[in-house]
């Protein structure tokens, strides 16, 4: 069976900043920009007249502390893109990251415990449903919990169902490894843990069953859909979540059952950027590179991809 890669199979990225006319390009991430919202908002026009439909916002802050605060506090950064985004643009589908690296001065995902190292579990659970449901209440349609804390998806779940907020979704992160693919997202983020690595709460990479064991529990807990990441080491990983997870918890692999959870991957930044760095080289044919790369993500039984490669991938097909 031939596969087609379709522009509906992709999810682009966005990294937003505070700001007014801001577009700053991302050392060693070529292609990819910091956007304050008003030329964010240029930029999805770009984007949808490529005929992509959906993308995952990124919230990126320099006002940091020890609790990421400005990650959940009310107008925060991804909330307020959210609305400008929405009040343009009412058929995109717009996914946002909630996790608290990005805001916190230490670099983890979560709130630490008071003057240690270790994460608080229930504190990290309360900011991460606050977060989300600042970015559903703004309009999201699907939050996306990606700090790997234990019962985040269930956690969130409750809050958005008592705020009323039935409709949003959820896009768990489930199969997260503690991978050295995220070098050029940490440059963007300014993301990097400031102590020790994420080992702690990302999956070993040595180690398939648990991702399984994680992509089972956000299913039961009520994700909509669950994610592997990276995508290309981790294909063996799609491919059994695909063939066991995927019947009957989720639809089978390319089925279409609308109403059963996706499998989405992660085509993540150092995946991206090794094939950016190799075509200027002449190391290969970037298009035709790409074109493989993506196939073999689909072949594996991924339902969505979400890459940075997919506005060049739009320009194409
Ligand atoms: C962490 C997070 C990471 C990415 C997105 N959110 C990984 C990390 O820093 O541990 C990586 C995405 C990419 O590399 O494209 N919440
Ligand atoms: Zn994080």
């Amino acid at each position: 069976m031939g596969i087609s890669i379709k522009k509906d199979d992709f999810i682009y990225p966005y990294f937003v900043i505070g700001g007014t006319n801001k577009k700053q390009e991302i050392k060693l991430f070529p292609g990819i920009f910091r956007f304050s919202i008003d030329r964010l908002l240029e930029d999805i026009a770009q984007l949808r007249s490529l005929g992509l439909r959906k993308i995952l916002l990124f919230g990126i802050t320099d006002k940091k502390d020890n609790i990421g605060y400005s990650a959940y506090q009310d107008d925060n950064i991804v909330a307020t893109a959210v609305r400008s985004i929405k009040k343009e643009f009412k058929d995109l589908t717009v996914i946002t990251d909630v996790c608290l690296c990005a805001y916190t001065t230490h670099g983890h995902c979560g709130v630490l415990k008071d003057g240690s190292k270790k994460i608080d579990p229930k504190c990290t659970l309360k900011a991460l449903a606050d977060m989300a449901l600042s970015h559903a209440d703004a309009g999201a349609d699907w939050v996306a919990p990606s700090a790997m804390a234990k019962k985040q998806v269930q956690v969130i779940r409750g809050a958005l169902d008592k705020a009323g907020l039935r409709k949003t979704k959820i896009l768990g992160y489930s199969a997260k490894f503690a991978s050295n693919f995220y070098g050029p997202f940490r440059k963007a983020a300014d993301s990097s843990p400031k102590f020790g690595d994420r080992k702690g709460y990302q999956l070993d990479f040595a180690d398939g069953q648990a991702a399984l064991r994680e992509i089972k529990a956000d299913i039961r807990e009520g994700a909509n859909a669950v994610m592997v990441k990276p995508a290309l080491s981790y294909l063996d990983v799609i491919k059994e979540a695909c063939e066991k997870l995927h019947r009957p918890l989720v639809a089978p692999c390319h089925s279409g059952l609308a109403s059963a959870p996706l499998l989405v991957a992660f085509n993540v930044s150092g995946e991206y950027s090794l094939v950016k760095y190799g075509a200027r080289q002449g190391l290969w044919d970037e298009k035709k590179i790409i074109f493989e790369i993506v196939t073999s993500i689909k072949r594996a039984g991924a339902d969505l991809i979400i890459s940075y490669h997919a506005k060049d991938i739009a320009r194409w097909i």
